[in-house]
């Protein structure tokens, strides 16, 4: 038994904010954003919208490109560091505003920007043992609340947004391969370490990033989880049609692709207009991927991400 993305769907708020507003806010420039990051804009959530509701939004756009109905879904997985509240989660939260009421399972997890990998593996994990059938896995974030808006070093570069899969129990394969990792040792590299003591948040509630450290060694587990899946499934890069890499940052993805010896142009890249979404990156692109046409039945895709913990990993999927 394997999984199958049987639909994607994705959902970015409305509110845009470009290097430009940025410029007006802190010491930065479009020029040094552009250079540094790739980023050009980013989407911002309205203050009413939560982590739940750009999830629901991708979630219907996901169920809808599925042809499913919403109470076929028997397991959701939500992989955010943004959700609405302390709990419940932001799963139970969706599943409510889907209106499912199967008693069906439904859970976060926390993995910062590698979330959405972890996700895919634990809804693999959880179809390929027949435990579910039909998996919702969804990343959603709002970064933006969480951001420090006189650090020039980190404000610069996260965005607002959410995107969502369909996983269905199938045949043939499907996700092929899923390899994830953590080292804990690293945790002070990322992190926003606040927490809540007798109401009173302790620590500081921000992100707080070493980002040239984040960079070399993104860099360096990326290209070594790449190689480690492709080995195992004696695949080589230029096998893959598309590395669809979480969006932190174009120098990142342009390292690891050329580790592969894959051109940009096998590269979908998604960071320009969407900036770092966190785990809602990776569905971000895969959605606009298979939307606009260039995912296409039978390709290898190749999904890596890494992020705060450190995590990270990679899955290989036959589409
Ligand atoms: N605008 C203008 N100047 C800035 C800005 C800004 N927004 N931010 C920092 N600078 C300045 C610094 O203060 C420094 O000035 P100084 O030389 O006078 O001290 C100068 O620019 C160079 O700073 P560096 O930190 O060395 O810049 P670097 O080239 O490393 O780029 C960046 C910074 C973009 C954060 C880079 O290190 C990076 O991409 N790291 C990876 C981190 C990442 O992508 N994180 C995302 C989250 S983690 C994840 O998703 C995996």
């Amino acid at each position: 038994m394997y999984s199958r993305i049987i639909g994607t769907g994705s959902y970015l708020p409305a509110k845009t904010v470009t290097n430009f507003d940025l410029e007006k806010i802190v010491d930065t420039s479009h020029d040094w954003i552009v250079s540094r990051s790739g980023i050009h804009e980013r989407h911002m959530a309205a203050d009413n919208e939560l982590t739940s509701d750009l999830a629901l939004q991708a979630s219907i756009n996901a169920i809808s490109a599925a042809g499913i109905s919403a109470n076929e879904i028997d397991l959701i997985v939500v992989a955010t560091t943004s959700p609405d509240q302390i709990f419940p989660s932001t799963a139970c939260i969706l599943q409510d505003k889907l209106g499912i009421q199967n008693g069906s399972a439904a859970f976060d997890i926390q993995a910062v920007c590698g979330g959405f990998v972890y996700a895919m593996n634990i809804a693999d994990l959880y179809i390929r043992g027949g435990q579910a059938k039909t998996a919702l896995v969804v990343g959603a974030e709002v970064l933006s609340r969480m951001l420090d808006w006189n650090d020039r070093t980190t404000c610069v570069l996260f965005g607002d947004g959410a995107g969502a899969v369909v996983l269905r129990a199938s045949e043939t394969p499907g996700i092929v391969a899923c390899k994830l990792h953590a080292d804990g040792s690293h945790r002070d590299m990322l992190k926003a370490d606040g927490n809540v003591r007798n109401g009173v948040v302790q620590g500081d509630p921000f992100i707080k990033m070493e980002g040239q450290a984040v960079f070399k060694f993104a860099v360096k587990v990326l290209s070594e989880v790449v190689e480690e899946v492709l080995e195992e499934n004696n695949l080589k890069g230029s096998d893959i049609s598309w590395l669809i890499p979480h969006q932190a940052n174009i120098r990142i993805m342009e390292a690891t692709a050329k580790k592969l010896g894959l051109s940009m142009e096998n590269v979908v890249v998604t960071v320009a207009k969407h900036g770092n979404t966190s785990a809602a990156s990776i569905p971000l692109a895969l959605d606009t991927a298979v939307r606009d046409g260039r995912v296409k039945a039978g390709q290898n895709i190749l999904l890596e991400a890494v992020g705060g913990g450190f995590t990270w990993g990679a899955i290989l999927i036959k589409w």
